[in-house]
């Protein structure tokens, strides 16, 4: 039985803020207590940089870095804390895959495999590199009712493709993608898989190994961590063979003037001095995240977002995306008469925070023929009250501003 009133008790922001129907989790997590008393401990009684001091100070923060590390490959099963590299967030992460590992390999015969219903941070920077190279993008197919269409990842994924890269969950209607099934397509096929696990990364279990993915990120500040800092993770074999990404400190073993001998993996790929506080909030958000009973949590959140379906459903002239998705927690939806952005500023001054717009998916709005939706994310700490709130803000903006 999952207890909500203890988990939110957790969150300084809602004594903070008693009035607030926070509903916009899928942009940013809020932050349990254990998480701020990380950072502010770091910076105001144990403050030093990672690796390069030989005093105690300097080491015992090198220590927890490090640790960290390993929090978050036994966090999502990498064989080895080696395959973890700290980076700015997802963003950060696709990014140095597309320039420290793919763009060697592409050329006019070469393709870039992506979902429909990728975030522009798991299209974009595939786009740019296939513009630069001359390569091109396949992308695979959503069904209606927001599921992927597997026959269609089957058909894009061929002899040409360089690098197949899919989101664990989509940021707007919160389907959750069978990953392993579609890391098997392409390993079948010797393909590299990017698992872009931003969304799911809260509440979902994450298992590297049993997936078989190349490569996976996930930002901190979606799993109640900081913003600024994300995880990559690269299998072992592959993170050896790139080229480093960014130059500077840390990442060298050994300097002239001619030439230089790069650090292994993960060291090659960080940089100059890293964002120490965000790791260490990081890991108290995992040590927070393994502390909760993570299966509990989902069960609710999807029972809270079914509730949120049934009190939506019931609106006339409603278009509820991907309504089905029993493990998503997430509900988009669009009302004819009203433009997304109209109902969020009217929900905002009812104190409930939610989101409009494209949500950085735009061509899966072009695919649903919708110039953007409203979208309902929730977290293990919202309640059925904040959710009534939201259908009773919403029916009196229809109201109000319906046809
Ligand atoms: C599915 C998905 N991928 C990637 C990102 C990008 O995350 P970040 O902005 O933290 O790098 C987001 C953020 O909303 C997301 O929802």
């Amino acid at each position: 039985m999952w207890d909500v009133e203890s988990f939110r008790d957790h969150f300084p922001l809602f004594s903070a803020q008693p009035g607030l129907a926070y509903l916009d989790n899928a942009a940013t997590t809020q932050k349990p207590a254990a998480v701020i008393e990380a950072i502010a401990g770091y910076y105001s009684s144990g403050y030093a940089s990672v690796h390069r001091g030989t005093y105690a100070l300097a080491d015992a923060v090198t220590r927890t870095y490090e640790g960290v590390r390993k929090k978050v490959a036994q966090f999502i099963n990498a064989g080895s804390e080696k395959e973890i590299v700290f980076t700015s967030g997802a963003t950060g992460g696709i990014n140095l895959v597309a320039e420290a590992f793919l763009a060697d390999k592409l050329n006019s015969s070469r393709s870039i495999v992506v979902t429909a219903m990728e975030h522009h941070s798991n299209l974009l920077p595939w786009q740019a590199l296939a513009a630069r190279c001359g390569a091109y993008l396949r992308v695979v197919r959503v069904d209606p009712d927001g599921r992927l269409n597997l026959n269609s990842l089957a058909e894009c994924l061929d002899e040409h493709t360089a690098l197949l890269a899919v989101t664990h969950v989509s940021n707007v209607l919160g389907v959750v993608n069978p990953i392993k099934e579609i890391a098997a397509e392409a390993n079948g096929r010797n393909i590299p898989v990017l698992v872009d696990a931003a969304q799911g990364a809260m509440l979902h279990p994450i298992d590297v190994q049993e997936w078989n993915c190349d490569f996976l990120v996930f930002s901190g500040h979606k799993v109640f961590g900081p913003t600024g800092i994300g995880v990559l993770f690269g299998k072992k074999e592959r993170l050896e063979t790139m080229r480093p990404w960014q130059y500077g400190g840390e990442m060298v073993l050994d300097a002239t003037f001619a030439h230089s001998e790069y650090a292994p993996a993960p060291a090659r790929f960080e940089a100059g001095t890293p964002n120490i506080a965000g790791v260490t909030g990081l890991g108290a958000a995992i040590d927070f995240l393994t502390a909760t009973d993570r299966s509990a949590a989902l069960e609710y959140t999807t029972g809270l977002r079914r509730y949120a379906v049934g009190l939506l459903a019931e609106m006339p002239g409603i278009r509820i995306l991907a309504r089905d998705a029993a493990d998503s927690v997430i509900v988009s939806f669009a009302l004819n008469e009203i433009h997304p952005h109209d109902i969020a500023t009217f929900l905002g001054q009812d104190q409930v925070a939610i989101r409009a717009g494209h949500h950085c998916a735009q061509p899966l709005m072009d695919y649903f023929g919708l110039p953007g939706s409203t979208r309902v994310s929730l977290a293990p700490y919202n309640t059925e009250r904040e959710v009534e709130r939201m259908a009773e803000s919403l029916k009196e903006a229809r109201r109000l501003l319906g046809g």
